[in-house]
């Protein structure tokens, strides 16, 4: 598709090429609606194949904000900006650079951590815009704690829609980056019988040895018997090829856009397994991202408990409606969109 056609087919309101000479910088920032207030979404850091690649990225991800937004029932929209990670890329000088295009956006978009992104860098954007969750930041907290104990309320009330008491339930976690790890260890306190892997194996090593997990290889975890697989790394590994060889009766987890295609989330609902809408379950970070950017609030972890009720009624709506989770989901999100703030 031509690049102005995928942007008026999803609906974006503005999109941004963006190159900083000096520093090597290169990359998209996408706004997919500011309908319901400023846009947030996070800058993510990935070494793309091509550029086409990293816009696909941009707009999905920011299309995925506006819904999580949306179904969170925050004041705010959805945002994106990916930039293209390479040897060459002067991080400091590249992140203040994208810093002062974020301070240019006037509060309309926000931005915080994602993929491929440190501690140092979000400092670096930090010198030139205030519109950025800084990791160290003692008044925000930790984003990824935030949206891993959204999570584990959205995988509780999958389980005891299926009946399965947490204490035993084999959980597979594919991923144990900052998302990842935490999830894990929150489970651990519930007593979930935890399975992890990493594409980085002295990380799901370490990880494990903390939770008292087993340790699977990233090729097999996809498909391995449990009762809850948790996507926790990267989006697209729920598609036409790789849903009919899962072994698990529920899907629920951080990672963004899991489902390759929207067809994927029929594909799931036909095979019987539960699957939890990643922009639900992972609301947590952006919930946390609002209270304190737009809402000035202190952290509050009670209102990540809602991410439950909303999956149970998600649940509920798809088997009364005989439909997917992620259709359900999807268009309720939509329908909040459409309507503003
Ligand atoms: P991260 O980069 O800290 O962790 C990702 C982990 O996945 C890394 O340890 C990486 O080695 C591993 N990994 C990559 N490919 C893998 C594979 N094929 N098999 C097994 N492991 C693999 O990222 P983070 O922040 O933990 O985010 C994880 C996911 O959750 C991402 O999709 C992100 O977009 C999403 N997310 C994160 C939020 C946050 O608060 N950090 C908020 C909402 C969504």
């Amino acid at each position: 598709m031509e690049m102005l056609e995928a942007i008026a087919a999803q609906g974006h309101e503005q999109v941004i090429a963006f190159q900083d000479g000096p520093s090597r910088l290169r990359g998209f920032l996408a706004i997919h609606s500011t309908r319901r207030g400023p846009a947030l979404g996070g800058v993510r850091a990935l070494r793309y194949a091509r550029e086409q690649d990293a816009l696909a990225d941009a707009l999905k991800l920011s299309r995925a904000m506006t819904l999580k937004c949306a179904l969170a029932e925050l004041p705010a929209g959805g945002g994106k900006a990916v930039l293209v990670d390479h040897p060459g890329l002067a991080r400091r000088p590249a992140f203040e650079a994208f810093g002062r295009l974020v301070e240019s956006l006037d509060g309309r978009f926000s931005t915080g951590p994602d993929v491929g992104i440190r501690a140092a860098d979000l400092d670096a954007i930090g010198r030139a815009t205030a519109h950025v969750a800084r990791e160290n930041d003692p008044r925000l907290g930790d984003v990824a704690q935030h949206t891993a104990m959204g999570v584990s309320h959205a995988l509780r009330a999958c389980l005891e829609w299926r009946g399965v008491p947490p204490r035993g339930a084999r959980v597979v976690i594919q991923g144990v980056g900052h998302v990842g790890r935490w999830l894990a260890r929150i489970l651990a306190t519930v007593g979930c019988d935890l399975v992890v892997t990493d594409a980085d194996p002295a990380r799901a090593r370490r990880v494990a040895r903390a939770v008292g997990a087993k340790v699977v290889h990233p090729a097999r975890a996809l498909f391995a018997t449990c009762d809850v697989l948790a996507p926790c790394a990267l989006g697209g590994i729920l598609d036409a090829r790789t849903i009919p060889r899962l072994r698990t009766g529920i899907v629920c987890g951080a990672a963004n856009n899991q489902l390759a295609t929207p067809e994927d989330g029929e594909r799931l609902a036909r095979r019987g397994i539960l699957y939890a809408p990643d922009f639900l379950a992972n609301a947590g970070g952006v919930i946390r991202g609002a209270e304190y950017m737009l809402l000035r609030r202190a952290s509050s972890w009670k209102s990540l408990e809602q991410i439950h009720d909303r999956m149970l009624d998600i649940a509920r709506r798809a088997e009364r409606e005989r439909c997917s989770t992620a259709r359900v989901a999807e268009s309720l999100a939509l329908s909040r969109t459409r309507v503003g703030r």
